[in-house]
């Protein structure tokens, strides 16, 4: 599924990331512009982030 439409970043990439060592948001958004158009993606990806490790 697509998180991010404006960059075209999906759920499985943001897992795959944290998989490899990636947990903060600022990161995720360094790496792939995730958040940095309209914004709206940034609260699904805190969740999953939450999710994930417990933080974001
Ligand atoms: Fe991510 Fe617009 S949906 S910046």
């Amino acid at each position: 599924m697509i998180v991010c439409i404006c960059k075209r970043v999906s759920d499985r990439q943001i897992r795959q990331m944290v998989d490899e060592g990636t947990s903060s948001l600022r990161d995720i958004r360094k790496a792939t512009g995730l958040g940095t158009q309209c914004g709206k993606c940034v609260c699904e990806t805190r969740d999953i982030l939450r999710e994930l490790n417990g933080q974001d």
